[in-house]
């Protein structure tokens, strides 16, 4: 029995072992056949890919202002060209102020609804001393008030929260220019003043308390 030919070392009677030995040996020395249009993806491509992802994703995390649209108002652009572009912020538009919180009331025209809402058009109330609107608009005001001979017994809301002092100084500054009224316009200055003066209080005014007020230090 002879070892040198490998595994089925019998002799062959149709001597055909050693043709298939070399045949397998041919194809195994060959390779696979190369296939094009299939190969997959070099596994640097998809290293990059997972990179990307998650560079973008930390970028994006990081920048994008958890979506709100405060970031870009700074951008907005000044309403005119004027030499006060230096201001940081354009002062508020007194005019939509009031549109937006106080005509429901106060009505668009300012001229109220006679018995429920008092006009703030030749009231003196608005158009008097200018520590008596800022008073009225920071902390609101209650109980019974006369304007232009009608009596009201309403409740004004406080606006301390709501608004700035500048946006309470350009609403008063808006009501107190329509037409009828003519008072002066005043500055945000005014109401910080107010609302420090006036930091503790916790309720309403009165018509009397007003009065008190403005005869007071
Ligand atoms: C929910 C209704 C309501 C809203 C909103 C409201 N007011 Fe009034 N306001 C009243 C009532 C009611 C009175 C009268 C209170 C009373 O009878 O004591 C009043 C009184 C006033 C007064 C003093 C009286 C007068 O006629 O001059 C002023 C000034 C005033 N409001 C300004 C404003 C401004 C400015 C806004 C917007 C920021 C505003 N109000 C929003 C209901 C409202």
């Amino acid at each position: 029995m002879s070892t040198e030919d490998g595994p089925g070392t019998d002799p062959d009677p149709l001597d055909r072992q050693s043709d298939v030995t070399d045949l397998h040996a041919s194809l195994r020395r060959e390779g696979e056949e190369p296939a094009e249009g299939h190969e997959p993806a070099p596994w640097w491509l998809w290293a990059g890919a997972v990179l990307a992802i998650f560079v973008g994703g930390f970028y994006f995390g990081r920048h994008s202002g958890t979506f709100t649209a405060a970031p870009h108002q700074g951008f907005i652009p000044h309403a005119g060209p004027g030499p006060s572009a230096s201001a940081t912020q354009a002062p508020p538009d007194g005019s939509k102020i009031y549109a937006g919180r106080c005509a429901s009331c106060h009505q668009p025209d300012a001229k109220g609804v006679p018995g429920a809402f008092p006009p703030l058009i030749g009231s003196g109330y608005v158009t008097g001393p200018p520590e008596t609107p800022i008073r009225i608009l920071l902390h609101g005001l209650q109980g019974q008030i006369t304007v232009g001979g009608q009596t009201y017994n309403g409740i004004m809301p406080a606006w301390k929260d709501q608004l700035s002092d500048a946006e309470i100084a350009a609403v008063i500054s808006y009501e107190r220019s329509l037409p009828g009224n003519g008072a002066p316009a005043i500055a945000p200055e005014a109401v910080a003043a107010v609302r420090r003066k006036t930091a503790t209080r916790t309720s309403p005014w009165t018509a009397g308390g007003l009065k008190a007020a403005a005869g007071g230090p």
